[in-house]
């Protein structure tokens, strides 16, 4: 085993992936379709050590992080053949950890890279990404640069790869550093068991990532933006129906939705979407983007994201 650094952005959804076929696996119910984002960095280092540890942004992660890092590297393991040593882990976000910036789409996607590089696993894009999934769902994404389509399926063929789209950005309204009650897997679990209408969000989401890689191919721009707006109202829709009730979304996020809907009737490009946290993130055209910061600034320390790169080597590292 060798050292190795790499790199990975969050993606944020512009069709949700919110509940599972198999728990282990971690294969989704249903596709989903997500932009990856120039912005908010983790940069995981790996290196071999007498037992599996994980330091996050400069501290020792807790026990459930840590052994969820060490069963991830234990899939590593197994897929370099297994009896492979142990590692010492650290990662650093730029993102507020587990406030709804998927931070762990962006975590897992840089330890898979790093941790297949350090075990000596030679790995294709596809191959990658279904090993990132492996940790987190969305992480899978995380492996590709720009928009992805992340296919449903069995173990083989459920990883997500690269789809032609138009020139995106994504403002990021940022509301809340606060990390979440509920984590999304446990509330993807609820939402499965529980809700009454999970059934039919599995089938909508199936035909609206099929309809999104259609609108993206076209460079259908409204298409694109009504679809994404939908699918995170489905999804928050579905969360809040399910016993317990679980609500991310805040009043102040309700408002930025609300201002975003007043952007779209002075004629700019503007959809909302968020994730399990209560954070929005507004999806619009380069030529809008500066417009819709502005229109947004009043509601917090806005940023603009273009599309970034998939997970990757970290430059200047020294990856043996
Ligand atoms: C709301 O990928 O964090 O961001 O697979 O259990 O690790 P696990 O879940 P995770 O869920 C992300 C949910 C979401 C929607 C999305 O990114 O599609």
């Amino acid at each position: 085993m060798r050292r190795a650094s790499a790199q990975a952005n969050p993606n944020i959804a512009l069709i949700k992936y919110w509940g599972k076929a198999d728990e282990d696996l971690i294969l989704p119910a249903a596709p989903s379709v997500s932009l990856t984002l120039d912005q908010y960095p983790t940069t995981t280092h790996i290196e071999p050590a007498a037992k599996d540890s994980f330091e996050l942004n400069g501290r020792p992660a807790s026990e459930k992080e840590t052994a969820r890092v060490s069963a991830f590297l234990d899939v590593v393991r197994e897929w370099a053949g297994g009896h492979q040593p142990h590692a010492a882990v650290r990662s650093v976000n730029e993102a507020p950890t587990g406030a709804g910036l998927a931070s762990s789409a962006s975590g897992f996607a840089a330890l898979a890279l790093a941790a297949a590089h350090a075990y000596g696993l030679d790995l294709s894009p596809r191959d990658l990404s279904r090993l990132a999934r492996r940790g987190s769902g969305s992480a899978a994404r995380s492996i590709v640069s720009g928009v992805a389509l992340w296919h449903a399926g069995t173990d083989a063929d459920s990883f997500a790869e690269p789809i032609p789209a138009p020139e995106m950005r994504m403002v990021v309204v940022p509301l809340s550093k606060t990390r979440k009650k509920v984590s999304s897997r446990e509330a993807m679990r609820i939402s499965r068991e529980t809700s009454p209408y999970y059934e039919a969000w599995v089938r909508t989401t199936r035909a609206m990532s099929e309809e999104m890689v259609e609108a993206c191919a076209a460079g259908d721009f409204a298409r694109i933006g009504a679809l994404t707006e939908s699918s995170a109202w489905r999804m928050h829709g579905l969360i809040a129906s399910s016993a317990p009730v679980i609500r991310y979304l805040t009043p102040a996020s309700v408002e930025v939705f609300d201002a975003v809907s007043q952007l779209r009737e002075d004629g700019l490009a503007a959809y909302g979407t968020a994730d399990a946290g209560a954070n929005v993130v507004v999806l619009t055209t380069p030529d809008d983007a500066a417009a819709v910061a502005t229109g947004l600034s009043e509601y917090g320390d806005v940023t603009v994201c273009g599309p970034g790169e998939g997970a990757r080597l970290e430059p200047g590292a020294r990856n043996e």
